[in-house]
């Protein structure tokens, strides 16, 4: 289910005869599911999130305008686009539908074919707008991945200085601490003793200090490398089942009060890749999910308990891993930004924001493509694409 690519399409009508004969059009195609009612309408697409929903004007309690505009005001729901159903055809309704941020319309007695070819138009052009914006985050990752690249190298060789002059310091130091008390022989008053030891004391605190942050800076250096394209000789036929497992494995002992596991593993063939950068891969999609599910929890008590599915199938040539919490999820600029080297929500120092965006270059330079769905406050989907080459 959580790997279907079948469209999910919700269809709201009053009358049960409408249902039947729209649900017998669209269900070869589609994944439907139907509400009678408006109120029922807006529970099943918070809940199943529909890729489409076909909406009827007329109905008791809440009319089609009610039902859309709802759907409008909740950020849950308000991207799903909606085709009126209607037996009216009068533009001014028509022009009302359309304010109200309907895409389309579709006017009683149908044909058949006229609703197939506007479900399938309206599936189409939020298939395009979803392709188009991931051309754009590859063009944009290629442009960052090359100013990374050229940030990364230009600070590599000062921070490597900075860092093995500490570790020179330290020694000079400890000589000199030595000199001064040999110098100094057995005589040395206790009082002076305590002085110079506090003051070497502090000298080794600072110079520790330089140590942490030049070791910092050296760990990032080292992740910007790991966003930027360059040639790894140590390719590899992966067992991609085997590599999860023991991903699930270190995240598990992490992080093992916050959610539980649920995995459902299809036999795969083996890709040929990077492991230890795949690895990465699945160990930051992972934590990132059992600290969505972690932040859920904080801030909603009530939250029903952590979990976190990864299911694996191959399909078209493809290797599809799917990494699925029901944690805070994203909203739509986490969305969009997510893969963004230094992209975070957490606090400042929490995190770097490069999990993500490490995850991207990696996939990509194997050939493969990540993409991200997610709901506020409800659940996040990271889909793993891996070509497989016979
Ligand atoms: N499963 C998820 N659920 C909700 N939000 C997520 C999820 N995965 C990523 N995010 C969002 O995307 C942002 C970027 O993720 P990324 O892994 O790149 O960085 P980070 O987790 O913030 O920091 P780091 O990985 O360096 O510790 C996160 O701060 C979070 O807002
Ligand atoms: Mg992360």
């Amino acid at each position: 289910m959580l790997l279907n690519e079948r469209s999910k399409v919700l269809i709201v009508d009053d009358e049960r005869r409408n249902l039947i004969i729209l649900t017998e059009l669209l269900r070869d195609s589609h994944e439907v599911t139907v509400a009678k009612c408006g109120k029922q309408a807006l529970e099943k697409a918070n809940k199943l999130l529909p890729d489409l929903i076909l909406l009827d004007i007329i109905m008791p309690d809440m009319n089609g305008f009610e039902v859309l505009t709802q759907l409008k005001k909740n950020k849950t729901t308000n991207a799903i686009p909606v085709i009126f159903i209607t037996g009216l055809n009068a533009p001014d309704e028509e022009r009302k539908g359309l304010t109200l941020g309907a895409q389309d319309y579709i006017y009683k007695p149908f044909s058949a074919d006229v609703v197939k070819a506007r479900v399938a138009t309206q599936l189409k052009i939020i298939e395009q707008a979803k392709q188009l914006q991931q051309a754009k985050l590859k063009e944009k990752m290629a442009s960052l991945g090359t100013l990374t690249a050229g940030v990364a190298h230009e600070i590599n060789n000062p921070v490597n200085f900075a860092h093995v002059s500490a570790d020179n310091l330290t020694a000079d130091v400890t000589d000199l601490q030595h000199f001064i008390f040999d110098l100094a022989g057995d005589s040395l008053d206790q009082e002076v003793r305590d002085e110079f030891d506090s003051k070497f004391n502090q000298l080794f605190f600072h110079i520790k200090t330089i140590k942490e942050g030049t070791s910092r800076i050296k760990d990032l250096v080292e992740d910007l490398w790991s966003i930027t394209l360059h040639d790894n000789p140590d390719k590899t036929d992966i067992n991609i089942v085997q590599m999860l497992q023991s991903a699930l494995a270190m995240t598990n002992t992490n992080l093992a009060d916050v959610a539980t596991f649920s995995t459902q593993f299809d036999e795969l063939p083996t890709f040929y890749g990077y492991p230890g950068k795949l690895n990465q891969v699945f160990i930051n999609v992972l934590l990132n999910a059992c600290e969505a599910v972690h932040k859920k929890h904080l801030t909603h008590s009530d939250a029903p308990a952590g979990v976190i599915s990864v299911h694996t199938r191959f399909s078209s040539g493809f290797i599809e891993i799917a990494i699925q919490d029901n944690g805070c999820g994203m909203n739509e600029t986490s969305q969009q930004k997510i893969f963004e080297p230094f992209y975070t929500t957490k606090e400042v120092g929490d995190g770097t924001g490069l999990g993500m965006s490490m995850a991207f270059a990696i996939v990509e330079e194997q050939g493969g493509t990540i993409k991200v769905k997610s709901t506020l406050d409800k659940c996040s989907l990271i889909t793993i694409y891996l070509p497989v080459t016979t």
